[in-house]
């Protein structure tokens, strides 16, 4: 299988590309620090990855998406599974203050990952097979006054994928939504909390690999998160208003 990685320096993408390392598959991973990528791709051949190619990538630059669904194309040929994780998480006080903050949240976040998701898009309905595996997150279920920037970059790319989800299934093509809550990474560590809502970036990697299995097309992680989401979407805007969520 033909691998692309967009993000691949991400806590949670290394742990879903090391559960693919063997003989079997090729990878393309595309992030924006190179020394870090060049560490991951030794990993994964060390763990018996075929072949694993590196691209540098700053998806807050405009523009990009075609040149490096075109390189991942050059490398793979045919590409199987898609695995998109890059994603700024920022701090909402910023985003309410500094427009630039805000827009490069939404270049990094929803743009860019709008623009690669069209062109994979097409290229896989043409070869009429294939999985995209999206990380979303919780925070796309509803705009909290906590990171309302953040969830709404996420929500938007989810509304994109629902369509595009139904649009390319008639081509036997996959597309499957991911929605983390709480994990351990870099990404969080700011964040202090521990605690049954945590879950590890290698957790949700095997629940990721199993979700494949079963084609699921959103999957909360871990599963409990549909629990509380349904809740926290269902509590009425006059209530809704009062809490610090
Ligand atoms: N951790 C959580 O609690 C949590 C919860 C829900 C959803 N998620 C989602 O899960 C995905 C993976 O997150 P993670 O927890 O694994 O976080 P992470 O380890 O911090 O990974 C985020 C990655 O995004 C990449 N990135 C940031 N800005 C970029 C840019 N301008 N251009 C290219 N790449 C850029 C970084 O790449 P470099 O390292 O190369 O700079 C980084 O490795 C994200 O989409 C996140 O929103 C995470």
């Amino acid at each position: 299988m033909n691998i692309l990685v967009i993000g691949a320096n991400s806590a949670i993408a290394k742990a879903v590309a090391r559960r693919y390392a063997n003989p079997a598959n090729a990878f393309y991973l595309v992030a924006r620090n190179e020394e870090k990528l060049n560490k991951n791709a030794e990993d994964l051949k060390a763990r018996g990855a075929n072949q694993v190619e590196i691209k540098s990538a700053d998806f807050a630059k405009a523009g990009i998406e075609p040149e490096v669904i075109e390189s991942a194309k050059a490398s793979l040929g045919r590409i199987d599974l898609v695995i998109m994780a890059h994603s700024i998480l920022g701090d909402q006080a910023v985003f309410e203050k500094d427009l630039d903050a805000l827009n490069q949240l939404y270049q990094v976040n929803t743009l860019s990952s709008l623009n690669l998701l069209t062109l994979l898009a097409n290229e896989m309905e043409v070869q009429k097979q294939g999985n995209i595996v999206f990380i979303a997150s919780v925070a796309a279920d509803r705009g909290r006054p906590s990171n309302y920037a953040y969830g709404s970059s996420k929500a938007a790319v989810v509304t994109f994928l629902q369509g595009m989800r139904a649009r390319l299934a008639k081509s036997n093509v996959h597309v499957m939504t991911v929605k983390p809550g709480f994990v351990e990474s870099p990404m969080t560590e700011h964040i202090e909390g521990s605690g049954p809502l945590w879950s590890t970036p290698e957790k949700v990697a095997e629940i990721i690999q199993k979700g494949l299995v079963k084609r699921r097309n959103t999957l909360y992680t871990p599963w409990f998160w549909w629990g509380i989401m349904t809740i926290i979407k269902s509590i009425p805007e006059c209530i809704f208003k009062k809490l610090n969520l």
